[in-house]
């Protein structure tokens, strides 16, 4: 299978494909509630790529690109309650090694098995809070965690292999990484923390609010003993641990303080058929109007190949130079190209 490579040499493995850019929470640090209202420009439903056409994308990607691992993310990507749909004809593609979800698991206990009779291999949940005073606040929309947590279950009992990632933010949630580490290392779960970035133009990041990974393991050591684990590939974004007792293990996602640039082999594909060569991108390649103008698969590979073999972005390297945002350029939002 070919691979392609970048300016830096990073190979194409991973690619993110969006599937809407509406969220049913408003976290304050993605969506927050005064900016994402009723007359915000979300994407109609003509500018979304139809699952056929992301079908016949990711076999591209699949068979002439070396991409191995697709997630599919958003917004929330089980607003499309036809999605168990778009996953049996991905997951009918033989190449795929991986195929998964990020969800806030809100609609996760009624669709997990259909989910997974479509032919998910697992499901990565986020939640930031146990308590639901915390958590109402954090999603913008005064949800409590306990449909979320019966989500995880629904997915553990038909058998979907299950990842939590946690954001953590300075005066917002980091009285919940114990309660949350109990919780879940009781239930055999592995628990990711994820340092709080400067994405997007409107949660108002500062380096002060982001709990570094290195604090959050001094926390645990008080409590815990665990070891660190060898990454299982090159370009692993978490770094993970295994608690001695119980083998459960977890992970920390270090973007602001160890950025991972250097292996950087992700693509993201937005709901409209852009493709973004990095969280932070300004701008998108467009696949749709070709797509739609009859391009040939030969002709949609060059275009995906000629935009990777020209990539040379590092933000979060260039970023940890100063720990500031890097100015007030435009960045695409999280809730648009998926996490
Ligand atoms: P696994 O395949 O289960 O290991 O998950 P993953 O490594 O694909 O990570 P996931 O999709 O769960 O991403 C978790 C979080 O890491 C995201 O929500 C982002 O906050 C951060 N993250 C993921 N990819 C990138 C990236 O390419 N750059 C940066 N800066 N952050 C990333
Ligand atoms: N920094 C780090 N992670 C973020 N996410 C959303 N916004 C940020 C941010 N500013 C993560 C969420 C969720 C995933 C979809 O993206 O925590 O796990
Ligand atoms: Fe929705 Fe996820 Fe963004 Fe929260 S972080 S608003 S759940 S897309
Ligand atoms: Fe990749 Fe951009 Fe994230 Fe760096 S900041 S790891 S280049 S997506």
């Amino acid at each position: 299978m070919s691979s392609i490579k970048d300016t830096f040499g990073r190979t194409l493995r991973d690619l993110r494909i969006s599937v809407t850019n509406r969220c049913n929470f408003r976290c304050s640090y993605c969506m927050p509630v005064e900016i994402f209202k009723h007359d915000y420009p979300y994407l109609k439903k003509d500018q979304l790529l139809s699952f056929e056409e992301i079908v016949r994308l990711s076999r591209l990607f699949v068979s002439h690109c070396g991409t191995k691992k697709i997630r599919l993310t958003g917004g929330e990507p089980l607003l499309r309650t036809d999605l168990p749909q778009l996953i049996k004809w991905l997951s009918d593609i033989p190449e795929v090694e991986d195929l998964s979800l990020t969800t806030n698991g809100w609609h996760l206990s009624r669709m997990a098995d259909d989910l997974r009779a479509a032919g998910l291999m697992r499901v990565t949940v986020s939640l930031d809070a146990l308590d639901n005073t915390v958590f109402g606040k954090i999603n913008g929309v005064g949800r409590p965690v306990e449909p979320v947590l019966k989500g995880i279950d629904a997915a553990i009992e038909v058998g979907l292999p299950i990842k939590v990632n946690m954001l953590v933010i300075r005066g917002v949630n980091e009285d919940q990484i114990l309660p949350m580490t109990h919780y879940f290392k009781e239930r055999n779960i592995c628990l990711r923390f994820i340092e709080f970035m400067d994405v997007g133009n409107c949660n108002k990041w500062s380096i002060d609010q982001v709990v570094s990974g290195k604090e959050i393991l001094e926390l645990l050591k008080k409590d815990f003993l665990f070891e660190s684990l060898n990454p299982a590939y090159k370009g692993e974004v978490a770094k993970n641990y295994r608690f001695m007792d119980s083998g459960t293990e977890f992970g920390l996602i270090t973007s602001v303080t160890q950025p991972f640039c250097k292996n950087c082999n992700r693509l993201r594909l937005s709901a409209d058929g852009k493709l973004f060569l990095c969280l932070f991108a300004i701008t998108g390649h467009d696949l749709k109007e070709p797509l739609r103008q009859g391009a040939t698969d030969k002709e949609l590979v060059d275009l995906i190949k000629g935009t990777w073999n020209l990539r040379k972005d590092r933000y979060s390297e260039l970023r940890k130079e100063t720990n500031r945002d890097k100015g007030s350029r435009p960045k695409i939002e999280m809730s648009y190209i998926g996490g």
